[in-house]
C-alpha cells in the first residue's frame, strides 16, 4: 500500500476475518490514511448502506494480496460472505491477485481449477515465487515481491497502446463435415489465438475473435464469432478485416472439405466411404487483397522443416509475421498451456520467444505487433460501418 501511494495512488483497504488476526486495522489506516473497511458489508451503524457498492464504485482497480486459497476458491465461485467478497462481486474493473500459501496448497487440484477460472475472466495473477514459507519449509507458494505487484497494478490502469486500433484473431481448429454426425478436423486447441485476442482487448484494441469450435470461454472485452467450417471462417474474416489495423491468423484452418457431405449419416453396412476432398481457400494468403493496409501476421505449425517452411510460408502468403512453432513437441504446442516459437519477419532476423505461458506469450508477441504497427506507421483503419 505505501509503495502505490508512492506511485500516486489513492489506496482504500478492505481486510478479511482471517487479515485481522496478521495485522491491526490502525496500522493499515496509518498507512492508507484512510478507514480501513472490515468485517461485513453493511455499516456497523444500521444505516443500510451498501458499503461494498460504493468502495467498487470508487475503486479503478481491487488488488488481493496476500490472496489466500480461501479467498481465491470464494472469488472463482462467486460467494459474498464479507466486505472483501462482495466488494468483488460488485466491481467490474481489472483485478490483480497475489496468491500466497503453502506448497501443498498450491499444489491442490481445486484450486489449480479455481485459477484457471479467475485467469479465464480476466483476473490477472502475480506469482506466487519460489521460497521459503511461513511454516519455514522452502516452496512455492510465497507472494510475489511488493516491486512485481504494484508493477502488474500499474500496467492494468495504464491506457492501453493498442487504443483505437481494431485487431482481428481468428482461433482454433475448423471441422469439415463428412456427414450429419462426422467431421475433418485438427488437434488444435484455441487455446493461443484465444490469448492473444485476451491480450489485444486488454491493450484496448477494439478486438474481434473468430472462432471454431472450442470449449473456451470468450476474454473479457473481446467480441467474439463462433464458426465451424473453414469457408465460413473465410466469410467473416472477409467481411471483418477490412476494417482492422492487425489481422493474426492463428487458427488452424483445414486445407480440405469433403466435397460432398452426405445430408444423412453415412451407415458402415454400405463400406468404407470414398472421400472426395477440395481444397479450401487460403485466407491469409487472400488478406493481401481484403486487408492491404493492414498488419497480417501468421502462425505455422510445423513437425520437420520448420526454418524453411516458415520462411517459405511468409513469402508465399505474403504476411508481415510469421509465428511458427514445431508441433512435434508434446510438451509445447497442440492442447498444451506453454509454447516456444519462432517469429519470422520480412528483411530480419527471426526473433525466438523461448518456453513460457501461452498468456505470457501473447504479452511478449503483441508487444512485438505493436512495435510493428507504430514502426510502419501504418494509419488506424478506418472505422467499422
Ligand atoms: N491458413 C489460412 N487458410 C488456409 C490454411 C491456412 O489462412 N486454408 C493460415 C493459417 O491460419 C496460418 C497459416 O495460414 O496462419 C499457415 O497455415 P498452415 O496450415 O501451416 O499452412 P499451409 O499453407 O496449409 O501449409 P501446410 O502444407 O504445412 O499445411
Amino acid at each position: 500500500m505505501r509503495r502505490l501511494r508512492d506511485r500516486g495512488f489513492a489506496v482504500r483497504c478492505a481486510l478479511t476475518r482471517a487479515a485481522e488476526s496478521f495485522v491491526a486495522p490502525l496500522t493499515l489506516e496509518v498507512v492508507t490514511g484512510a478507514p480501513v473497511h472490515r468485517g461485513e458489508w453493511l455499516e456497523a451503524n444500521g444505516s443500510g448502506r451498501e458499503l461494498h457498492i460504493d468502495a467498487a464504485d470508487w475503486a479503478d482497480l481491487l488488488c488481493l494480496a496476500p490472496a489466500t486459497a480461501h479467498l481465491l476458491a470464494r472469488l472463482a465461485l462467486g460467494l459474498g460472505d464479507d466486505f472483501v467478497t462482495t466488494t468483488a462481486l460488485a466491481f467490474s474493473g481489472p483485478i490483480v491477485a497475489a496468491p500466497a500459501m503453502h506448497a501443498r496448497m498450491w499444489g491442490q487440484a481445486a484450486l489449480q481449477a479455481h485459477l484457471e477460472t479467475l485467469r479465464a475472466r480476466g483476473v490477472r495473477l502475480v506469482g506466487p515465487v519460489e521460497g521459503p514459507l511461513a511454516s519455514g519449509e522452502v516452496g512455492m507458494g510465497r507472494m510475489a515481491e511488493v516491486p512485481d505487484i504494484v508493477a502488474a497494478v500499474e500496467e492494468r490502469l495504464r491506457p492501453g497502446d493498442l487504443a483505437g486500433r481494431t485487431v482481428l484473431v481468428t482461433a482454433g481448429p475448423t471441422h469439415e463435415p463428412i456427414d450429419p454426425v462426422r467431421y475433418l478436423g485438427n488437434r488444435s486447441s484455441g487455446k493461443m489465438g484465444f490469448a492473444l485476442a485476451a491480450e489485444a482487448a486488454r491493450r484496448g484494441a477494439r478486438t474481434w475473435l473468430v472462432a471454431g469450435p472450442v470449449a473456451l470461454p470468450t476474454p473479457p472485452g473481446v467480441e467474439r464469432i463462433d464458426v465451424v467450417r473453414a469457408l465460413e471462417l473465410e466469410s467473416e474474416v472477409r467481411r471483418l478485416a477490412p476494417t482492422a489495423d492487425l489481422v493474426v491468423m492463428a487458427a488452424a484452418v483445414a486445407d480440405f472439405r469433403p466435397a460432398r457431405p452426405a445430408a444423412t449419416k453415412l451407415k458402415k453396412e454400405r463400406g468404407a466411404p470414398g472421400i472426395e476432398l477440395l481444397p479450401n481457400p487460403d485466407i491469409l494468403a487472400a488478406l493481401r487483397q481484403w486487408a492491404p493496409a493492414a498488419l497480417r501476421v501468421g502462425f505455422a505449425a510445423e513437425t520437420d522443416g520448420l526454418e524453411a517452411e516458415a520462411s517459405r510460408k511468409l513469402e508465399a502468403k505474403g504476411a508481415h509475421l510469421l509465428v511458427a512453432n514445431d508441433v512435434s513437441r508434446a510438451d509445447i504446442g497442440f492442447g498444451s498451456d506453454e509454447n516456444e516459437v519462432l517469429v519470422f519477419r520480412r528483411d530480419a532476423e527471426p526473433v525466438r520467444f523461448s518456453r513460457r505461458p501461452k498468456s505470457e506469450l501473447a504479452r511478449d508477441l503483441f508487444d512485438l505487433f505493436a512495435s510493428e504497427l507504430a514502426r510502419t506507421s501504418r494509419e488506424p483503419a478506418p472505422l467499422a460501418g
